[in-house]
């Protein structure tokens, strides 16, 4: 299991971290060998053509999408986002 802070995460410090994440939907290749890292503090913005696999992306963050393959770290530990509530869990949610 991963520790929770009960403080906020230091600025600067590695939050999230992607790594060759891609999803299938049947025949359909939404997203290909995604890398991604966010910082605390760190405003990112996701930027691409309609279809381009946002939405995709920030859905396996949330929880709502598994990857077909890749992996997610949390503060330097690998999780599985296994549902939108495990994604809460570790502050990751969508609006
Ligand atoms: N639930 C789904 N089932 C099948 N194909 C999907 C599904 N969600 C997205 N796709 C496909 O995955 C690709 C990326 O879509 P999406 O992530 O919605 O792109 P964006 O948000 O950048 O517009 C598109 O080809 C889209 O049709
Ligand atoms: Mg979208």
């Amino acid at each position: 299991m991963i520790d929770i802070p009960d403080e906020p995460v230091p600025a600067g410090e590695l939050v999230l971290s992607l790594r060759g994440i891609s999803k299938h939907f049947g025949a359909v290749s939404a997203l290909t060998d995604i890398d991604l890292d966010v910082h605390a503090g760190e405003v990112v913005a996701l930027v691409g053509d309609n279809g381009a696999g946002k939405s995709t992306l920030v859905k396996i963050l949330a929880g709502v999408h598994q990857p077909s393959s890749g992996t997610i770290d949390y503060r330097g530990k690998q999780v599985t986002l296994a549902d939108p509530s495990a994604a809460l869990t570790l502050g990751i949610a969508t609006v």
